[in-house]
């Protein structure tokens, strides 16, 4: 295939280098089929023609049929069980052998790489069309493998085992095989590019739709909120014509290459008749001659026919494939160091060094030199407007993303210097919009820890008063929480998130706006468990209400990127700045000190 562009290659690369892992399905393929085929499809139709050459001939005794023709018929009997039922469940049995282990390790390659993409990379893609391209991926391996498998090498075994048997006899059929062999498939492959350029466009818009299905789908609540559903229908209505569309221009390319290919096999077939015509005349072939010409011409038309569909597969899986495997190309763009320096990380002091970092998709840097030093135990709060940077600030230190330029370095060493795990399992985050699995409750509170039992459990979900809640639940710590915990109240998912974080044992906590979604009397409760999960620690607690930070050793006000004032609460009320004036419209006016 001329134009095979470089992420077909990847593709067949990818495939070859997974099924070479198993020679011992893979070689035992390469041996078995052609013998199948040629005792199936060739010495079956021999056979057949010895008997008719006999017969033609009556070279054989009327009174003793057996002793003719006895040994022809169990050679015959032998090659038809031995192909059929035995050559066919081996190759079967191979191939789905090799079949299920590659898709096995193709999802893994897949799951395992999109688990070490970054945060980044996630954010800017539909979680469900990278579902869908995942399962394409394995999809695409087995149509790929069937195709070549069964059609492809059929066909080529095929091809070698007429023309060696019948070339000596005929050589004309010889050469007007080879020679309408070579122009079906040249012209097959020639007007499959418009198919499989057009299949790609469709398996794009597929994979679009699905994007789009999954996106409304988990938003419903913000579609139906918005009255937007009719919206929603009309934009799906387009998706799907679109996807239409590009199904009625693969067709239409498809019908085009039919319509070549059937020519040239119904070529091939009337060929056939007359060389076999031409035999008996001119190269005086005898009728066991005559019979191979034209039962081979049909089992090579068949097979040539099959070759379309190879083409297909191909296109078809080629196309299914390559969403994957471009994204399997891409390098995760945070990377650990080559040889990373063992973890020196025990009290958890942090410090900013003249930080730069731009959001990759903006323009104008959000953090402009910063510099900050938080001593180890040191409890401070995050504050400030929405938008100024401190969720930003919490994932720098957590490296979900690498700063432009400056340094962060905890209990003095870099953070570049150690793997991400080892970083981030010295660091509790809970995150502004805390993630659940949807598994059970205990499952969700114990994740990350390992080896806690069931009251270990319960005792930490009583000090973040998750206990009262999950108590009631029909199925207790059993419960399964739904899809990213939608099954929850956002208080009572924050609190799950605090059982979370007070199980995981990290000299560093960063809670951003852990708080935010708990009423008063809830967060009055929480805020003795947090201070009970600061002991200790090094703290960095982002708040929306400045209540849950007023205790705390040192407050910083961010605004735009910048520290624009710092000190503990009493400080920052008599400097009367921005603190100051944001505490009297949350408290109504009132300093309650
Ligand atoms: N992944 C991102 N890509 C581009 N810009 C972002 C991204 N995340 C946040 N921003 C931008 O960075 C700024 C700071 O955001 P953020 O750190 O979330 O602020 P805060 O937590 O203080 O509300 C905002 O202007 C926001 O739009
Ligand atoms: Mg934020």
């Amino acid at each position: 295939m001329k134009k095979f562009n470089s992420t077909n290659k990847k593709t067949i690369s990818l495939f070859w280098h997974h099924a070479t892992a198993y020679k011992r399905f893979l070689i035992p393929l390469i041996i078995f089929v052609p013998v199948t085929v040629i005792v199936m499809s060739f010495v079956q139709p021999y056979i057949m023609a010895l008997v008719l050459q006999k017969i033609s001939q009556k070279s054989y005794d009327a009174h003793n049929l057996w002793g003719s023709f006895g040994p022809y018929i169990i050679v015959y009997g032998i090659a038809t069980f031995m192909s059929g039922v035995a050559g066919w469940r081996l190759n079967v049995w191979l191939i789905w052998n090799l079949e299920l282990q590659m898709t096995r390790d193709l999802a893994k390659r897949t799951f395992d790489h999109l688990m070490n993409m970054s945060a980044g990379f996630h954010a800017n893609r539909f979680a469900g069309s990278l579902v869908s391209q995942a399962n394409k991926l394995t999809g695409a391996y087995i149509r790929i493998a069937d195709a070549t498998v069964f059609n492809l090498y059929t066909l080529f075994v095929a091809m070698i085992a007429t023309i060696v048997i019948l070339a000596p006899r005929v050589p004309l059929y010889a050469v007007t095989l080879i020679t309408l062999s070579v122009i079906y498939i040249i012209g097959t492959v020639h007007f499959s590019k418009p198919v499989r350029d057009a299949n790609t466009i469709e398996a794009q818009a597929q994979s679009d739709q699905t994007g789009y299905l999954a996106d409304s789908i988990t938003n419903v609540t913000a579609v139906k909120s918005f009255a937007a559903a009719d919206y929603e229908k009309r934009r799906y209505w387009q998706v799907l014509s679109h996807t239409r569309n590009t199904g009625l221009a693969s067709m239409r390319a498809t019908m085009i290459r039919e319509t070549y290919s059937s020519m040239i096999t119904s070529t091939i077939g009337v060929s056939a008749l007359v060389i076999a015509i031409l035999g008996a005349g001119v190269f005086k072939a005898n009728i066991a001659t005559l019979f191979l010409i034209v039962s081979y011409t049909a089992q090579i038309g068949e097979r040539l026919w099959e070759f379309q569909n190879v083409l297909r597969q191909f296109n078809r899986g080629l196309g299914d494939a390559s969403d994957m495997v471009e994204i399997l190309q891409i390098k995760p763009d945070i990377k650990d160091p080559e040889h990373p320096e063992p973890v020196k990380i025990i009290r958890g002091s942090i410090a900013v060094e003249s930080m730069n970092f731009t959001h990759s998709e903006n323009t104008e840097a959000l953090f402009k030199s910063l510099s900050l030093r938080i001593k180890a135990g040191e409890k401070v709060g995050l504050v400030g407007r929405s938008g100024s940077g401190k969720t930003t600030l919490t994932k720098l230190m957590l490296r979900f993303s690498d700063i432009d330029s400056g340094k962060i370095l905890i209990d003095g060493q870099d953070i570049t210097k150690i793997t991400q795990d080892d970083l981030r399992s010295h660091i509790t985050y809970v995150p502004q919009e805390p993630m659940l699995f949807h598994r059970s409750l205990a499952e969700n509170i114990s994740y990350g820890a390992s080896e806690v039992s069931r009251q270990e459990i319960e005792a930490i979900a009583k000090m973040a008063h998750a206990h009262e809640f999950i108590e009631k639940l029909p199925q207790g710590y059993e419960t399964l929480v739904g899809e990213r915990g939608v099954k929850l109240s956002g208080g009572q998912r924050q609190r799950v998130a605090i059982a979370r974080a007070m199980i995981k044992n990290a000299p560093i906590l960063l809670l951003d706006e852990a708080t935010s979604a708990l009423d008063s009397e809830s967060e009055e409760l929480i805020q003795d468990a947090l201070w009970k999960l600061m002991e200790g620690r090094t703290a960095i607690v982002i708040a929306h209400r400045l209540s849950t930070v007023q205790k705390m050793d040192r407050i910083l006000v961010m605004d735009e990127g910048k520290i624009v004032e710092e000190g503990s609460h009493k400080e920052l009320i008599r400097a009367g700045g921005t603190y100051a004036d944001l505490w009297n419209r949350q408290s109504g006016g009132f300093l309650d000190e």
